[in-house]
């Protein structure tokens, strides 16, 4: 049978990089013959116009019953006054909590093309390729006991971290079996040095290494590690961290590498009957109404986020390859989105010609 993907295109941009994506599905199944069955819904925002819900129990269905989701990105400032509970975030909070993905994966991948556009010297970002796996579903953020109490005569703000074996067992392995894709190394962070339950994180993910010898495990604290990816990032592989230091270190790793329209991500969980992780695939990106309509958009994240769902719930890393491979090549050949401009004197492409570049780059692969 045809792997299967939902489409949640969602708000704003969402729509427009989609649009893009879906020339590249189509591309596959008639130049590769890589049948998907895609199928599309709605989420956020325009669910709610719809529904009067971010996302309705039926869509909620279909996610748990493909092999894979891909989605856009919901919001915008039409939604900023509903009630909390319709919030257009609220769909995306729904799925990843009902799918359960535990480990967010947040690569950061520098095109040789954009080296000159990180924060950081060329030599240091050039080539890099590293993996983030951060744990998505507990500790400080969702920790009991939590809230704002009053002490004597003042207040206090409360959040606990708080981690168990089984969670952080869970995400390790995540972690292993991506490393064993990869170049077999893992460095797993957290800070041992002050937190019981950076003790009890080492301890676990030192325990999981046993079933994965062929990895090459290391340790660091999660300070340390900041400086680390600052100073020369291209050490690491996969990394795995708590959903604290995992949203800091993420977030810092992503700035090596550029603009946030190319910046892909991927949310996995448990796995299904077929032996993949559930998941969900998404740009690291937003709905931009700033550029929304504009056919401004850079969609090279949501593509790329399509790529991860090639490489890790389809089984077809080689077409990865070849996809991220047209992307590198439309990049070398100076193709720009207005948010990778720099250079003097080049014009931007519009979010569709950008499409057009990958799929004429696909043809010449
Ligand atoms: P944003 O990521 O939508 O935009 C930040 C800046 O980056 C904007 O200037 C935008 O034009 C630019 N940008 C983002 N993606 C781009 C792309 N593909 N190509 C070119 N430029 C791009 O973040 P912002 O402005 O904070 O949030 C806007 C809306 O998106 C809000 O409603 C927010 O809640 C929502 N949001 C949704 C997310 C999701 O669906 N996962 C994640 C982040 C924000
Ligand atoms: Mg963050």
């Amino acid at each position: 049978t045809n792997p299967s993907l939902l489409i949640l295109p969602g708000d704003g941009i969402g729509p427009e990089v989609m649009a893009e994506v879906r020339r590249v599905i189509d591309w596959f199944g008639d130049k590769r013959g890589l049948t998907i069955d895609v199928s599309e819904d709605l989420v956020g925002g325009a669910a709610y116009d719809a529904h009067g819900v971010p996302l309705t129990d039926e869509t909620m269905e279909k996610a748990q019953s493909v092999d894979a989701v891909l989605l856009g990105a919901v919001g915008g400032p039409k939604y900023d006054d509903l009630d909390f509970s319709v919030k257009p975030e609220r769909g995306l909070l729904r799925l990843r909590k009902e799918m359960d993905l535990f480990a967010n994966l947040r690569p950061a991948q520098c095109f040789d093309a954009l080296a000159d556009f990180s924060s950081l010297k060329k030599d240091v970002v050039a080539g890099l390729d590293i993996m983030i796996v951060r744990e998505l579903t507990s500790g400080i953020y969702f920790g009991e006991p939590r809230g704002i109490f009053t002490e004597g005569n003042e207040r206090v703000g409360i959040n606990t971290q708080r981690y168990t074996e089984s969670e952080i067992d869970r995400v390790a392995r995540n972690a292993f079996e991506l490393a064993m894709k990869r170049s077999k190394k893992l460095c797993s962070m957290e800070k041992a040095n002050v937190m019981e339950s950076g003790i009890l994180w080492r301890e676990v993910v030192t325990k999981v290494g046993e079933d994965y010898p062929e990895v090459e495990l290391s340790h660091m604290y999660a300070d340390a590690g900041a400086m680390q990816l600052c100073r020369w990032p291209k050490q690491f592989d996969v990394i795995v961290t708590d959903n604290l230091f995992g949203d800091l270190l993420s977030d810092a790793a992503a700035m090596l590498t550029g603009s946030l329209g190319m910046l892909p991500s991927a949310s996995l969980g448990a796995p299904m009957a077929n032996g993949r992780p559930k998941a969900m695939y998404e740009p690291v990106h937003g709905s931009a109404p700033d550029i929304a309509g504009q056919g401004k958009a850079n969609p090279i994240a949501c593509v790329l986020s399509f790529a991860m769902a090639l490489r890790y719930s389809f089984d077809q890393g080689a077409e990865a390859d070849r996809l991220e491979a047209a992307i590198e090549q439309v990049l070398a050949d100076g193709v720009r989105t207005a948010d990778l401009l720099g250079e003097e004197g080049v014009t931007p492409v519009t979010t569709s010609e950008m499409g057009s570049a990958i799929l004429a780059a696909l043809d010449a692969s």
